[in-house]
């Protein structure tokens, strides 16, 4: 393990029940220091594998470690201190009545200063350009506005870790281009980030490394 090491899992294998799709024996390390990607095709587990990391699916066996603590040990409101999860769909992430509250609802709950709570959540929502949005239904908006809430949800969290689903499936190029440079800004800030995708050009220009799921259940590291 080096010591930007945020997350290890040694010898994981994972299977849902009633299904003949397994994840047999991962072992990677992701670092604070990369803006890593996962990529794999359609049904290879990318998003399975997201879901494991960050609590809300359980292997059968093997060991994973967040921030040196044993992911056994946490539940998920202490993961999701610790690392913030963007989720394929962003209609599973939004919930609230307005962006508004969706956005800043996470810091409500943990106790965050009235004051600390608006500038923060104005902040973010400048920076994904969705402060116009604010007081809208979420429900209402078009998917990239959707992706863009969702994610703003997640970064107001200020975690030491992001998993990110697909952020850019449903941005266009300016919005994609806002993203990268936002994670980039994030990265040399010392947040570590997975992002799971299938867009090669947002990959080439802003991960430094490449995981790739194996049909059979492996992973394999493409670049460094
Ligand atoms: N809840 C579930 N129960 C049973 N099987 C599931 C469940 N969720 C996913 N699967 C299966 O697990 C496999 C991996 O799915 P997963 O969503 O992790 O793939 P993915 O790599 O993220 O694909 P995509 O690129 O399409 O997002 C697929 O064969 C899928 O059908
Ligand atoms: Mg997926």
């Amino acid at each position: 393990m080096n010591s930007q090491t945020y997350i290890e899992v040694k010898n994981m294998s994972f299977c849902y029940p009633r299904s003949q799709f397994r994840l047999e024996d991962i072992s990677l390390q992701l670092n604070r220091n990369d803006i890593t990607a996962l990529v794999g095709e359609n049904g290879s587990g990318k998003t399975t594998l997201g879901k494991i990391l960050t609590g809300i699916l359980k292997p059968a066996s093997g060991e994973i470690q967040i921030g040196k603590k044993d992911i056994k040990t946490l539940d998920l409101g202490e993961i999701g201190k610790k690392v913030g999860y963007l989720f394929q769909n962003p209609e599973k992430q939004i919930f609230a009545a307005s962006v508004y509250e969706d956005v800043s609802f996470p810091l409500e709950i943990n106790g965050v200063s009235p004051e600390a709570i608006k500038d923060r959540t104005e902040s973010i929502l400048k920076e994904l350009e969705i402060d116009h949005l604010k007081d809208k239904y979420p429900f209402n908006l078009s998917h990239g506005e959707k992706q863009r809430v969702a994610l703003a949800g997640i970064l107001v969290n200020e975690t030491e870790y992001l998993i990110l689903d697909e952020p850019t499936t449903a941005l266009d190029t300016d919005r994609k281009e806002l993203l990268g440079r936002m994670l980039q800004k994030l990265h040399s800030q010392g947040t570590g980030i997975l992002i799971i995708s299938h867009d090669e050009i947002f990959i080439n220009k802003f991960c430094g490394r490449v995981l790739k799921m194996k049909q059979k259940g492996g992973i394999t590291d493409e670049k460094v």
